[in-house]
């Protein structure tokens, strides 16, 4: 690159380049400005001055890099982008209003009418509803399929197979997708891999050392990881975020707010050291409710009887992560909803939501929350059942949390 384009480029921060992750967790994103500010600063600006009209036409048409429009480019924004894309180790990333935009973005930047997409099953509910039903609307049809079950990814591709799309671990099941071997299966089929790495957060898991190539966030859970904002985000390289991506959010403006964005670039400086602490507790918690009467079964990829545990272990820093789920006991379907209810409604320290990623311990009812849109058959494939609680372990201590389902156990009708 010569020196006239690096002058019309937006600097970067100094650091090393062997910068390890915690390191870039504080300290990637752009120079302070001219009043040397240790903590980055919130620029709430719809838009930005030009020095004159001729600068002013240079920047709209690209041609020197700076801020414009803050529908499109912001510096807190963008240092959101330049430290995030730096955790997941992509060359750039795409902030959006939401997890659920930045799955949206990803399909009208990607994809067109007569295209396929192939998703796990067991994916998030509103990703269900947004690749199975408002695309199809436009022609991009989705075939869901086993997370689990790679012969079933490869068996479903089609000529037109244009994404694979997979999240690891699943929400709530946490179920575990082999990234590296769908990677393969997109790369033989000249198609992309994008894998949600919402659960694990690029503290754990990154999943584009692994051949992904489009990494979603929703950065409402563990990158602003105090439960203020909603925010998502794609990273991915520059060819596609750049080319692809930046043209479609500047026409359609699913935006993220630069506040939003400010929170969530302070959240990352913390994201690695509650990531563990989380995933600590979790993995607490999951063992005891194992051993617990009142307990079907539990679900935690940290647990041995996890069916996917070794593989979870070697793809998210031998960490299980900060969810687990589990099912209470019960006689038939009713009784299955109205204990789950029970031992819901028995906690004093949890929060019921359906949020997750939160330093506060959440708890919640999938099957009538995060996937009560779902039919009951596309409930039964993603195995989602109506005992079944979920629980996003936060930083409250994990006796205090043990003590609160305790309660609901012990009062249980079983
Ligand atoms: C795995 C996963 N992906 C995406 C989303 C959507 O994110 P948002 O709520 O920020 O739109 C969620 C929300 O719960 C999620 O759990």
């Amino acid at each position: 690159m010569n020196a006239a384009r690096d002058d019309k480029r937006i600097p970067h921060v100094k650091l090393p380049a062997d910068a390890r992750l915690d390191t870039l967790a504080v300290r990637e994103g752009l120079p302070p400005s001219p009043w040397g500010e240790n903590s980055e600063a919130l620029f709430l600006t719809s838009s930005f001055v030009h020095p004159d009209a001729a600068t002013a036409a240079a920047r709209f048409a690209n041609k020197e890099e700076a801020f414009v429009y803050s529908r499109f480019t912001n510096p807190t924004t963008m240092m959101m982008e330049r430290r995030l894309a730096a955790l997941e180790g992509t060359e750039a990333c795409i902030a959006t209003a939401s997890g659920m935009s930045a799955i949206a973005l990803i399909v009208f930047g990607l994809l067109k009418a007569g295209d396929h997409v192939i998703c796990s099953q067991s994916v998030f509910g509103s990703t269900i509803k947004l690749l199975g039903g408002e695309f199809a609307k436009f022609g991009i049809e989705t075939t869901f399929v086993s997370q689990t079950d790679v012969a079933q990814w490869r068996t479903a591709l089609r000529p037109q197979t244009r994404l694979l799309f997979a999240e690891s671990p699943t929400n709530p099941l946490t179920e575990v997708c082999d990234i590296r071997a769908l990677a393969d299966i997109a790369h033989d089929a000249g198609a992309l891999l994008a894998v949600d790495n919402c659960f694990c957060s690029p503290a754990l898991q990154r999943p584009v050392q692994m051949g992904a190539d489009l990494i979603i966030h929703s950065g409402t859970k563990y990158l602003d990881g105090q439960g203020r904002v909603i925010a998502g985000a794609v990273c991915a390289s520059e060819a596609i975020v750049n080319d692809k991506l930046v043209p479609v959010m500047r026409s359609v403006g699913m935006s993220l707010s630069p506040f939003n964005a400010w929170v969530v670039l302070k959240g990352m400086e913390t994201l690695s050291i509650r990531m563990r602490a989380q995933s600590e507790r979790a993995a607490q918690l999951a063992s005891w409710l194992e051993q617990q009467p009142q307990v079907e079964k539990v679900y935690y990829p940290g647990l041995k009887s996890h069916p996917q545990h070794e593989l979870a272990m070697a793809q998210q820093s031998g960490v299980g992560g900060a969810v687990t789920s589990f099912i209470v006991k019960s006689g038939d379907a009713d009784s299955a909803r109205r204990n789950a209810f029970h031992v819901i409604d028995q906690t004093r320290i949890c929060s019921i939501t359906a949020n997750l990623g939160d330093t506060k311990t959440t708890i919640t009812h999938p099957a009538s929350t995060s996937h009560g849109r779902l039919t009951e058959a596309q409930r039964q494939a993603a195995g989602i059942t109506q005992g079944m609680i979920r629980l996003a372990v936060g930083l409250d201590d994990v006796e205090d949390l043990k003590a609160d389902l305790l309660r609901g156990f012990e009062s249980l009708n079983t």
